[in-house]
């Protein structure tokens, strides 16, 4: 079912003692509070379970950052989607451009992943969106949407029902230089679209769509009033508290 959300992405940012520090102030923020979205943080594995201890989960979600492409196994350092999901997340950040950029991320192991994440009762928040030579050169839709088919059309329309997708164009990412709000309505009316043709209006319709990048107190009342932008995927705003709140509130 379409939602407003704001989640948080921390990245590979605060000590564990910090992270907890954190979850109890946003969490804390949150009390009295009736925000007009769902909020989610989505932390490092290493806080997942302390984090879990100190959130009322009623009112913020919690969520990895990513998981293995594999269930189990000889696959030293790797975190599969059942750790995460016994931790008590219930999110999962999947295909974020840091992924796919740093780490080789392809849509071959992203379908793995998206996969395991169902299995194991995880919601997976997908990432897509294009690098800014993409952005210059005009291919930004058709990557967009290969991004999207490559690595979700496979699903039935219940399980796509089930994703969160979050477009975040790479040249607004930690740069300060957010899409403005016409550019991210723009994007995520092709993405309800591109979504319509493959399963249909109602599957398009009910599909949460998040815009990220340099997103801040300042910006994302516009952002979130375009009719397609059903919140924000999160990161440097998304450390301290009043500054995520500010976001939470802005819906
Ligand atoms: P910034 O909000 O720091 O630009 O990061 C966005 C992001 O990558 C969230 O996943």
């Amino acid at each position: 079912m379409r939602k407003n959300i704001v989640a948080g992405n921390w990245k590979m940012n605060t000590t564990l003692q910090e992270g907890v520090a954190l979850a109890k102030d946003v969490n804390a923020a949150l009390e009295g509070v009736q925000p007009k979205c769902d909020v989610i943080i989505c932390v490092p594995f290493t806080h997942l379970a302390s984090v879990n201890a100190v959130i009322d989960a009623n009112k913020l979600g919690l969520g990895a950052e990513n998981c293995a492409d594999h269930a189990s196994g000889a696959y030293t350092g790797e975190i599969s989607a059942a750790m995460v999901a016994s931790t008590g997340a219930k999110y999962v950040i999947l295909g974020h451009s840091e992924r796919r950029q740093y780490y080789g991320e392809t849509s071959e192991t992203l379908k793995e992943k998206v996969a395991l994440a169902f299995e194991n009762g995880l919601t997976p928040i997908f990432c897509i969106g294009e690098v800014l030579e993409e952005r210059e050169n005009g291919t930004f839709f058709d990557v967009v949407k290969e991004q999207i088919e490559s690595a979700l059309f496979h699903l039935s329309a219940e399980d796509f029902g089930r994703i969160i997708l979050a477009y975040e164009p790479v040249w607004a990412i930690g740069t300060g230089k957010t899409a403005t709000d016409d550019q991210a309505q723009e994007m995520h009316a092709f993405i309800r679209g591109v979504i319509a043709d493959k399963y249909g209006k109602e599957v398009a319709d009910n599909t949460s769509i998040l815009y990220g990048g340099s997103c801040k107190p300042t910006n994302a009342a516009a952002l979130f009033a375009k009719p397609d932008v059903d919140g924000g995927l999160i990161g440097g705003a998304a450390l301290k508290a009043d500054s995520f709140m500010g976001i939470v509130t802005a819906f």
